[in-house]
């Protein structure tokens, strides 16, 4: 989604604002701009591409002044322009905002201020909210007031920050993320801790619907009626300023390397909160997991392993999709939210719908300081370090080792796998990459790949072909294998690859003869096994394990797989196009 920054101190705000842009870029990456305010003028610059580039073009740094804002864009309203890039100043000038989130009725205001007068220069939802502010400003010279008023003429999901002529920072969220950041030099506004978490670990979390001001009077806290708010200052830990991708080309490869060691430490540090969720599943009628993408994936696989291994049925249901089914949930139910950010907009409105109907919610997630762990009655952390590459990778795996390890407390019937020993054999796997990266290279000319996997394999199947499509751009479709002659060989030709999900376990011979019927249709075959197999093209080798442990495993190969195609092909593993890694808009 996008970034949004401001900061109000005694320092030069420009570069302030585009280190903190750089560090957020994982949230949208097609356009950048900041605005200074400085002797009473509002100067904005900006422009379409990455942080570094249109800071190339537009020399951001070179605005003069102490108080500014700052933003990345992912495009939701209006293309990808200059235009559309942000800030975007009132018509007349005088008021710049940044804004996060969608606008529901941005039509209508945007006719309402149209005809008193205020012209528009963007296609955005997000212009409206500068002009609105700047109506109330013009009558009243008072920006709380001009907060007040314009928040209460929004609908929709929204964060924004705006600085004023005088020189005046102000802030407001409703169901976007917003935290406050107090620096030794002054006051930061952000999206994310990322922004400014190498100048202060003393954070504020503003409440959804607070107005925050910065001016003469300090730092203050209101309601959407004006009432003063109080809060307490949260320190956050230091390790999420520390996003560096070391030797590592890419931030994608690293945290690939990452995951032997993450997987490992996953939930360590909140067992007592794992004992916690795994009692509220033993007292619960009816368990649901919920996530989106990626986290949705994981949620796929503990499906598998508590309904066979733990003897536990849990419902998974894609976030995007509850809002459509609210009769899920009912005072004896779990909801239990996976997801990295614990931002996005999907999850959030599956966990609002779970508590309005009385559930419990507990979450499995990354960033502690997120919403979702604010509306969470437990909540466990992935504890794998900030995870910056667009595509998940090694949140998943921490996922999964989060669940498993949930299952073993649940299940006597199910032991703790010997998370050790996979991490050695993640090790192993990690280390084919030159042959993977061979493999890239022929695969990147492929115009579909099917990934199947059967049983256990079939979630995996589906995550593969996540990663190659956000990664490599090629279309790329995951089925549970038997499902390939109800209608998916239709399309199989010698154009074709397959990937077969082929550990030798339970679902091996039947996968072998959906390989067979592949081959016949003179597609080619990359096998991924502990077993050889003379079907296949391509044979990345796994070590062997118990069948419930190879999600560790299979995966690896298929990250990389998607990463060095991504190379091949000369796209941006770390940041691929349309997409953002922390969707917070429905
Ligand atoms: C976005 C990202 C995906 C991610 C999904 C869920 O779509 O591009 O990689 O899996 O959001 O994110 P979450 O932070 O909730 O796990």
């Amino acid at each position: 989604m996008c970034s949004i920054i401001g900061y109000l101190g005694n320092t030069a705000a420009s570069h302030l604002l585009v280190k903190g842009l750089k560090r957020m870029e994982y949230r949208g990456y097609d356009s950048v701009g900041i605005a200074i305010s400085n002797n009473d003028k509002i100067e904005v610059r900006k422009g379409v591409g990455k942080v570094a580039e249109v800071e190339a073009t537009q020399s951001l740094q070179a605005l003069d002044g102490h108080v500014g804002i700052g933003h990345t864009r992912w495009a939701t309203h209006g293309e990808v322009t200059s235009k559309n890039a942000h800030p975007h100043k009132s018509s007349t000038g005088q008021v710049a905002i940044v804004h996060n989130g969608i606008i529901d009725n941005y039509v209508e205001l945007r006719q309402k201020l149209q005809s008193v007068g205020y012209t528009f220069m963007s296609e955005t939802d997000s212009e409206a909210i500068s002009n609105m502010l700047q109506l109330v400003y013009d009558r009243t010279k008072d920006v709380k007031v001009s907060m007040m008023e314009t928040v209460a003429a929004l609908k929709g999901e929204y964060s924004f920050v705006a600085i004023f002529e005088d020189g005046t920072l102000a802030a407001a969220r409703f169901h976007e993320p917003l935290v406050i950041g107090l620096g030794k030099t002054g006051y930061f506004v952000s999206s994310d801790v990322l922004g400014f978490a190498e100048h202060t670990d003393e954070v504020i979390y503003p409440d959804n619907g607070e107005i925050i001001v910065i001016g003469s009077n300090g730092l203050q806290f209101f309601d959407f009626s004006g009432n003063p708010m109080r809060h307490h200052i949260t320190k956050v830990s230091k390790e999420f300023a520390d996003a560096y991708k070391g030797d590592y080309a890419h931030f994608t490869l690293k945290e690939i390397n990452d995951q032997p060691e993450s997987m490992v430490k996953a939930g360590e540090n909140h067992l007592n909160e794992m004992d916690k969720i795994v009692g509220l599943l033993r007292t619960s009628k009816t368990a649901y997991l919920t996530g989106s993408g990626t986290s949705y994936h994981a949620a796929l696989v503990a499906k598998h392993i508590f309904l066979k291994y733990g003897k536990l049925r849990i419902e998974p249901i894609i976030s995007s999709e509850s809002r459509f089914y609210p009769d899920y949930f009912d005072e004896q139910s779990v909801v239990i939210a996976l997801s990295q950010s614990g931002e996005s907009a999907d999850v959030m409105e599956t966990v609002r719908i779970a508590r309005s109907r009385g559930s419990k919610v507990a979450s499995i997630v990354n960033i502690m300081t997120s919403s979702l762990v604010q509306e969470s009655l437990h909540s466990v952390g992935l504890n794998c370090g900030p995870e910056i590459g667009v595509a998940a990778t090694k949140s998943f795996t921490s996922q999964l080792s989060i669940l498993y390890k949930m299952c073993a407390r649940l299940s006597t019937d199910f032991n703790l796998p010997d998370f050790a020993e996979i991490s050695g054999h993640m090790v192993e796997t990690i280390a084919s990459q030159r042959q993977i990266q061979e493999i890239a290279r022929e695969l990147k000319n492929a115009s579909d790949i099917y990934v199947l996997g059967r049983g256990i394999h079939y979630p995996i199947a589906l995550e593969a072909a996540l990663k190659i499509k956000e990664l490599a751009y090629i279309h790329a479709e995951g089925l549970p294998g038997g499902e390939l002659k109800h209608g998916p060989l239709a399309l199989v030709d010698s154009n074709v690859y397959v990937i077969v999900l082929n550990p030798s376990d339970s679902t091996h011979l039947d996968t072998l003869s959906s390989a067979h019927e592949i081959k016949a249709r003179k597609a080619k075959v990359i096998g991924i096994s502990d077993k050889q197999s003379d079907i296949y093209d391509h044979w990345i080798r796994i070590p062997h394990v118990a069948e419930p442990l190879s999600p560790f495993l299979e995966i690896v190969p298929i990250q990389l797989l998607a990463y060095f195609a991504a190379i091949e092909k000369d796209a941006d593993p770390d940041y691929p196009r349309n997409l953002a890694k922390s969707v917070t808009v429905k």
